[in-house]
């Protein structure tokens, strides 16, 4: 990819982004045709991906540009419905450029598959038994998944944890951890557990309970950092050394503070879960890990990191990242298969960096935001676009109402019609 900077990209008109995204990512007659096909989603698709369809249901798709990642230039595909969650993704990106952009990376497809066993009549013996078993387990575990053994993935520790349940049974819970190589993994670790489980209950004794994937997915997390200069962060009459001040502040909150660190990881996730929409990728699961993660030494904090070093903001974001670039849903969804292509992911631990990196950039902007003029004046901006169309406006009426209720400061639906009315008696 040549650039993902295009400068003033959301001036031009939607078919002319098309144009210039086709020309800069060399996509094909077949991307192009996904792009622009009326229906997203065939209808005879979605009737395979769900029980009782009765329709499809459309979300805006759109791209965040500036991204630099590992050095690379990359366009991040989002789908999402809250008007700055792009736009701030690619400001943020802009600003990163200054400093290089971001390093991002993660960890191989590693995933937890858990087998609780109750009623264990002595489970300090059956953690013993179940440690002596880990070969013969791990053995079983490869036969059971040829397919990821010889893609070089496949079954990669046994670990075992008693857990006191809360009628104070202690409880022996087998964890097995598959390296699911480029899918989530869900379905293979699911029916992992469930062929091992019989042998787990003959080894340790007591009932086999529940067996089932945790999306507390931290055998595969990513990461991702970025070091701005200061004099890239200057904003609304601030200087850069003076935002990077208040926005280490902002984040000191989030650290300390879990009213504050769940807005502070709502923000971070804005981004990753409009690109696991646009993938494909199951976003509750990402969700899930990612606040269960954030809580993982006993206190939920922000999943981001920052610090002032040598005229420097740095930041830094590790979370849990379970996501697939291949099955079904990649195989029969045209537009993922695009979202894909855009990205020009190698694979599963490719696009979880490049996700990590897209959460680090809206953290990085909502912070930037937040620390100066506030989030407001941004999101009215955007707001107001969609009140003028709410109201009835459309093409250069709708731009210069929109333009009326930004200048006005009440950017409320009523106000807008009131307006609308007086543009229209007017001309
Ligand atoms: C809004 O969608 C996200 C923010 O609230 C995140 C934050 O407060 O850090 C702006």
């Amino acid at each position: 990819m040549s650039s993902s900077r295009i400068p003033r990209f959301y001036d031009l008109t939607v078919e002319e982004r098309r144009q210039r995204l086709a020309e800069v990512l060399e996509l094909g007659a077949e991307d192009v045709a996904a792009l622009t096909a009326a229906d997203a989603l065939p209808l005879e698709v979605a009737d395979i991906m769900v029980e009782n369809a009765v329709g499809t249901f459309a979300l805006p798709f759109g791209v965040a540009l500036n991204f630099q990642v590992n050095g690379s230039d990359r366009v991040i595909p989002m789908v999402v419905e809250e008007p700055s969650v792009i736009a701030a993704a690619s400001n943020a990106a802009l600003v990163a450029r200054a400093g290089g952009g971001f390093v991002a990376e993660a960890d191989p497809g590693a995933m937890i598959g858990q087998i609780q066993l109750v009623q264990v009549p002595d489970p300090g013996a059956a953690v013993e038994r179940l440690g002596a078993a880990r070969a013969r387990l791990l053995a079983a575990a490869e036969e059971l998944t040829p397919g990821l053994c010889a893609r070089g993935a496949g079954p990669r520790d046994v670990e075992v944890r008693l857990v006191r349940s809360p009628r104070g049974e202690t409880m022996v819970v087998v964890h097995i951890l598959l390296d699911t190589g480029d899918a989530m993994g869900a379905n293979a670790v699911n029916s992992l557990v469930e062929a091992l489980a019989p042998m787990v209950e003959e080894i340790a004794g007591g009932v086999v309970c529940l067996r089932i994937l945790s999306n507390l997915a931290d055998r595969r997390l990513a990461r991702a950092a970025v070091r701005v200069p200061f004099h890239a962060l200057a904003r609304a009459g601030f200087s850069g050394e003076e935002v990077a001040e208040r926005m280490l502040y902002a984040w000191e909150l989030a650290a300390s503070c879990p009213y504050r660190a769940a807005t502070h990881n709502k923000g971070i996730m804005n981004g990753i879960d409009a690109v696991a929409v646009a993938t494909g990728n199951d976003w509750r699961a990402i969700e899930a890990g990612a606040h269960a993660y954030a809580c993982r030494d006993g206190s939920y904090r922000s999943l981001s990191e920052w610090a002032i070093e040598d005229g420097h903001l740095v930041g830094a974001l590790e979370l849990p990242m379970a996501v697939s670039t291949v099955g079904p849903v990649v195989q029969s969804h045209p537009r993922v298969r695009l979202a894909l292509r855009m990205m020009q992911v190698s694979d599963a631990r490719d696009l979880a960096a490049l996700m990590a990196a897209v959460g680090l950039a809206s953290n990085l902007a909502a912070m930037r935001a937040l620390a100066t003029e506030g989030i407001q004046k941004g999101h009215m901006a955007l707001h107001a676009r969609a009140v003028s169309h709410a109201a009835g406006a459309r093409g250069a009426e709708a731009e210069q109402l929109r333009r009326r209720l930004i200048a006005d400061g009440e950017v409320k639906i009523g106000r807008a019609r009131e307006l609308l009315r007086a543009m229209g008696s007017s001309s």
